[in-house]
């Protein structure tokens, strides 16, 4: 027997792994609820329509990535049966009850389930039952009747010889008003029977990102009317069907934060923006990643986009047969998709693509300064993206993604940014809103590689800055690793920035030995994280490496 796996995709998260899982998230529910955010859990899966209204029809999560399934209530075959026996002996007649239980389980053999009835007892029939009008019951009936001469199914049946004679009908009962398949009856009459055996058909779609859960919810609970911002969080799975490569998955998990109110609750504010991209930096840094970007962009109002659009498309007509298959696509369907492809070769005519920023209004830019101003003023750095324009539909003004260079191809830590119409798309009140969403299984790669990487470095690598101080340099060395220190040893014929180099690979801060330090008793010590640069007694030494020593 093959044995299972988990898909394609989704992986099973063991100890002690889950440890440092279960650390993110304790960091982002303390940092989350210094802001006062609350956490909202929504369900895993919503209506289709939620998705496709909410994230936008022609994206790519909905137009190619959901798990989407029609949902209906089970088939209720034995009350299908149940039903129809009894109205076929008390309105039209008479059945063989007795055959019922034999002919049920001998029929299984055929591939339908068959009980034997009979309208009148001149004409017997075997029925079948079932959810559909399918060519495989059809076939199953055609073939229960053709065996029925040869087999000795029947042997024990009173009504064996009788059958033998007549030779029964075959008909097949569905419960009414569902679609047939087109298909050749043949000689098989099929009976629409009317009853509640096959409930209300849905679609529904597992979760592929959970803003719009939450502005559904928002707006179910009327959460607008306490007049308040809501800031809610969440942690949670989502799906989505894209290629799994390192930091893709089909199943991931998501931290997200998402702060929505009414105008009058300040829903609106450049300072919520800047709020939530502050607190965003105080989580990744009370984490402990190191090294983290902030890309930042504005689109605009949803007029100002459209105007945009219209521009990308004119100005793609012209050249876009020269670029690759996916964006001579994306031109037609979803021309912004066009600025975050990562074909080489487009790069030089999406370069020189319309910009968006020439495309904002008076208000769009003014709230995108200010959001800036408020960013500065606090000290949270980032760097602006015209291209920035994320691959969800319902984005207004602010954009962002936290990106982190060791991620490699998928490099985007988190993402998020303003949703202004969101609510009334779905239906709802003005509700203005922004927030993000954290790639929980990327902060916890990012972490893994930084503690991998620091348990691999030396607590200090010594640099003799000439061939004669190399005796003076082993002796230091001899005396720190005495110490317990772990101590790399470079050599004074090494130029200092060689030194540099070398030290950065391998040891988490340089000490630098020179005539002055050996003379002195002084040393220079810098940390290559921090970049901070510092004079240290030798007497002390071995104890300030210790309390850096991770
Ligand atoms: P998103 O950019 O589609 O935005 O996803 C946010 C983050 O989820 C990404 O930056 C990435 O870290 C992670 N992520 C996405 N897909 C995968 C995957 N297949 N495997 C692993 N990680 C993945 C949203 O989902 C928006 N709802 C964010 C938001 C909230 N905007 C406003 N509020």
């Amino acid at each position: 027997m093959s044995t299972l796996k988990a898909v394609r995709g989704t992986r099973d998260l063991l100890p002690p792994e889950t440890e440092l899982w279960n650390h993110v998230e304790a960091t982002a529910r303390r940092v989350f609820a210094r802001y006062n955010f609350g956490e909202i859990r929504t369900p895993v899966f919503e209506e289709t329509s939620l998705f496709a209204r909410g994230v936008g029809e022609e994206t790519d999560i909905v137009s190619k990535e959901m798990y989407t399934w029609e949902d209906r209530e089970r088939f209720d075959v034995q009350g299908l049966i149940n039903a129809w026996t009894n109205v076929q002996v008390t309105e039209r007649g008479h059945v063989l009850e007795s055959a019922i239980p034999k002919m049920l389980q001998a029929v299984e053999k055929f591939g339908v389930r068959l009980i034997l009835g009979r309208r009148n007892p001149e004409k017997p029939e075997f029925v079948a039952f079932g959810s559909k009008v399918t060519r495989e019951a059809v076939e199953g009936l055609t073939n229960a009747k053709k065996e029925l001469r040869t087999s000795n199914v029947f042997r024990y049946s009173p009504d064996a010889d009788y059958l033998r004679r007549f030779g029964p009908g075959l008909r097949l009962v569905v419960p009414a008003g569902l679609p047939t398949e087109d298909i050749a009856l043949g000689e098989v009459i099929v009976e629409e029977f009317p009853g509640h055996f096959n409930k209300s058909v849905q679609s529904l779609t597992l979760r592929p990102e959970n803003t719009a859960g939450v502005v559904r919810a928002y707006i179910e609970h009327k959460l607008g009317e306490t007049g308040l911002l809501q800031k809610l969080y969440y942690i949670g799975p989502q799906f989505r069907r894209e290629r799994p490569q390192k930091g893709r998955y089909r199943q991931f998990w998501q931290i997200g934060a998402e702060a929505i109110g009414p105008p009058s609750a300040g829903s609106e504010s450049p300072l919520r923006d800047a709020e939530v991209l502050e607190m965003l930096a105080a989580f990744l840094d009370e984490l402990g990643i190191e090294g983290w970007r902030l890309e930042i962009n504005s689109v605009g109002s949803a007029t100002d986009r459209a105007r945009y659009v219209a521009a990308l498309r004119e100005a793609l007509a012209p050249v876009k047969h020269r670029m690759c298959e996916d964006n001579q696509r994306r031109a037609e369907t979803n021309p912004l998709r066009v600025l975050d492809s990562k074909d080489e070769n487009d790069q030089e005519i999406i370069n020189g693509l319309p910009k968006i920023a020439d495309y904002l209004d008076e208000d769009s830019k003014a709230h995108f300064a200010a959001v800036l101003a408020v960013l500065d003023k606090c000290g949270v750095k980032y760097e602006v993206n015209p291209r920035l324009v994320r691959g969800l539909d319902y984005y207004t003004r602010t954009t962002f993604e936290f990106t982190h260079g060791g991620l490699g191809a998928q490099n985007a830590l988190l993402g998020g940014g303003r949703y202004d119409g969101l609510s009334e798309a779905l239906g709802g009140p003005k509700a203005p809103g922004i927030g993000f969403a954290m790639g929980e299984d990327r902060l916890i790669l990012t972490l893994q590689a930084q503690q991998e990487q620091a348990a691999a470095l030396a607590d200090a690598f010594i640099a003799p800055l000439s061939a004669e101080l190399n005796p003076a340099a082993l002796e230091l060395a001899r005396e720190l690793r005495r110490a317990g220190l772990r101590i790399e040893l470079g050599d004074g014929s090494f130029r200092l920035k060689k030194s540099f180099e070398i030290g950065n690979k391998l040891a988490r801060k340089i000490v630098l030995l020179g005539e002055d330090e050996v003379k002195s008793d002084i040393l220079t010590v810098k940390d290559f994280a921090s970049g901070e640069q510092v004079k240290v007694a030798r007497g002390v030494l071995a104890h300030a490496l210790h309390a850096t020593s991770k």
